[in-house]
């Protein structure tokens, strides 16, 4: 039977990544200008799935308002608020169990990015009838992740979830797939960690200690699991520059003496002022403006955001900000309706700086 139902999480707090994610929703950041998960519901749906959960933390209407009901994507979306605080990403599956019922399905974590698709994992699941099929990426950090345990012939054994020394090179990717009715079983023998969550990796690790047949396949281009706001950057560079040259159109007005090198795309109602640099990939969203400065390699500007005399490189600025001063950025996440700018006159550094923020100078 084939898979056509997801689920994908938005819940959490995602608090490696405060202060930004304190206002938004972290699967609502953009990476290469699009919201963290509309890549994964992207790769789901180029996978077959027609019918996706998301669960939300209670409360939430941040990400039903930007998602909507899935008609963007020919598919459904329903949300599904996470009840009893969080619990661990086993918990959120087994909360979605109504939705699911005795259908296979595929778990996605939406802060997964990948560069493959998911054909080949969903093919080898059903021509060879597993229960699970779990996707592998080699990592130099395994311990931050699930890491398979294989025995001298090679076979998979056991999940270990993010063990002090590592046997192997490999993580558990965040992207699993379950036939009917296994995972629910499973959740039903499992305890919580000694960090207080039900471990996906446990129930990994029942099926494997009780026969059940778990599939493995390394996935194929990278994977990167965004966490941490050096996982984001390099997420963003890579999306970028795997982007063809069609996703970098010119919708803005460029003055005739800036330089603009490589994959660029510009948005409507951008202007690209005197004396502005930008290589690519680089994307400027809409009614941005740009004077005097110098912009790119992998940089993504959301919309509305000005940027005067700076140099930036490799970072990611969102909406409505302003930058004017002759600043060098780069390897930054600058959030929503930021704004840095030279005083005049000025003997030290003057900040209204919110909780949790992180200034290098
Ligand atoms: C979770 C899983 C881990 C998996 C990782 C992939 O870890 O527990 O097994 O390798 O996702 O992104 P977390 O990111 O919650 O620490």
């Amino acid at each position: 039977m084939n898979i056509k139902k997801a689920i994908l999480t938005g819940g959490g707090r995602a608090t490696r990544l405060h202060p930004i994610t304190t206002t938004v929703n972290k699967h609502l950041l953009p990476l290469a200008n699009k919201p963290m998960m509309f890549h994964a519901i992207e790769k789901a749906v180029d996978a077959g799935i027609s019918e996706i959960f998301i669960n939300v933390n209670p409360g939430e209407t941040e990400l039903q308002k930007y998602i909507g009901d899935g008609g963007h994507w020919g598919i459904d979306i329903t949300y599904f608020e996470q009840t009893g605080g969080p619990q661990g990403i086993a918990h959120v599956v087994n909360e979605a169990k109504e939705f699911i019922g005795d259908d296979p399905f595929m778990f996605y974590l939406s802060d997964n990015i990948l560069l493959g698709g998911l054909k080949d994992l969903v093919d080898e699941f059903n021509s060879k009838k597993h229960d699970c099929m779990l996707a592998l990426s080699e990592v130099p950090d395994p311990e931050r992740f699930g890491v398979p345990i294989f025995c001298e012939k090679g076979t998979l054994i056991d999940v270990h979830e993010k063990p002090e020394n590592p046997p192997n090179n490999f993580a558990v990717t965040g992207i699993y797939l379950y036939g009917p009715k296994v995972f629910f079983e499973a959740y039903k023998n499992i305890e919580p960690s000694h960090r207080g969550e039900y471990e996906i990796s446990s129930i990994h690790s029942h099926f494997l200690k009780n026969g059940l047949s778990v599939g493995h396949k390394e996935i194929t281009g990278w994977w990167k699991d965004t966490g941490k706001p050096k996982d984001m950057l390099l997420a963003n560079k890579l999306l970028l520059e795997q982007l063809e040259e069609t996703a970098f159109p010119n919708h803005g007005s460029i003055h005739k003496d800036a330089k603009i090198f490589g994959k660029v795309r510009i948005g409507i109602g951008s202007q690209v002022g005197a004396g502005v640099t930008i290589e690519g990939p680089v994307i400027i969203a809409e009614n941005c403006m740009l004077e005097d400065c110098n912009i790119g390699p992998a940089v993504t500007i959301g919309n509305g955001t000005e940027v005067k005399k700076a140099r930036i490189d490799n970072s990611i600025i969102l909406e409505n900000t302003t930058i004017d001063t002759s600043v060098h950025i780069t390897g930054s996440i600058i959030g929503k309706n930021v704004v840095i700018k030279e005083k005049k006159e000025q003997v030290g550094k003057q900040m209204l700086v919110g909780d949790k923020t992180m200034i290098e100078l």
